[in-house]
């Protein structure tokens, strides 16, 4: 076996004990690689350009007009936490306790984008840190990325009430301070965690699992920026038969990221 097999299989062995196997079921071993390996291009390759027509995100003629012009307004991820911390446009930040931002490095290259904070986030002021947040850490680091390699947020910056999912109308109130939180940290990769962020980021209405698995674009200052759309690590949590598609997703992700540094 090669030195990459070897890292291959102990990546997907870490990934089974990051997501909980701890017993072989079945005789047969099954090679999962067969249906994950990576396609051989050399660089992440736009399959489908979902971002033809404007994202939903984009600052237009929807955009509420306390929140037109925010581009010209601010110039850092800071001064932006800042314009959103005085946002009384969303309702949701009259319910929740903290703002949560943003989560991560500043200067990642990998961006990911959840759906809404929970309690645990609402309590901490920070994104993806309660159960889902943990795997998501875990299904990171499986492919040997952590805290300093990412910058992590959500659609919206407030806990809804009751973790119910937010509206529309909330979605829309953010979306142009995170179309700006995109341009500002300019990532080389958009990671869209489930089916919310997917429909918000890219304006499409097609269900995750068809976006999932592919790259798609996200048209951002002038670029088209490879993004690609995944599972929830919440429906994760729930649904343990779907981490197998999580995992080809984490590979296409590694795969691009990789050969972006082999290009370099
Ligand atoms: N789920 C999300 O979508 N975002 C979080 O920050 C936490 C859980």
């Amino acid at each position: 076996m090669s030195v990459a097999d070897t890292r291959a299989v102990q990546a997907l062995l870490d990934w089974y004990r990051a997501m909980g196997v701890d017993e072989a079921v079945g005789e047969e071993p099954v090679d999962c690689f067969a249906a994950a390996a990576p396609k051989p291009a050399a660089r992440p390759a736009p399959e489908v350009k979902m971002a033809a027509r404007p994202p939903r995100i984009a600052p237009g003629a929807a955009t509420p007009a306390s929140t037109r012009g925010i581009g010209a307004k601010v110039s850092t991820l800071t001064e932006l936490e800042a314009l959103v911390a005085g946002f009384e446009g969303c309702s949701l930040r009259r319910t929740a306790k903290s703002l949560c931002f943003a989560r991560g490095s500043a200067e990642a290259r990998i961006m990911l984008i959840g759906e809404a904070p929970g309690r645990d986030e609402d309590l901490q002021g920070k994104p993806f840190v309660g159960r889902a947040g943990q795997l998501l850490d875990r299904m990171l680091a499986a492919i040997g990325l952590s805290e300093q390699h990412v910058y992590i947020t959500n659609t919206v910056y407030w806990r809804p009430p009751g973790n119910r999912t937010p509206t529309p109308e909330e979605i829309e109130a953010c979306a142009p301070f995170l179309a700006r939180q995109i341009e500002l940290l300019s990532p080389s990769v958009l990671v869209l965690l489930g089916g919310a962020a997917a429909k918000t980021i890219l304006g499409v209405s097609e269900g995750i699992m068809r976006l999932r698995g592919k790259w798609l674009t996200y048209a951002c200052a002038g670029r088209d920026l490879p993004t690609l759309a995944t599972l929830h690590p919440a429906y994760l949590l729930r649904n343990s038969a779907a981490k197998r598609y999580a995992w080809r997703d984490l590979l296409m992700l590694k795969a691009a990221l990789d050969s972006e540094i082999r290009g370099q």
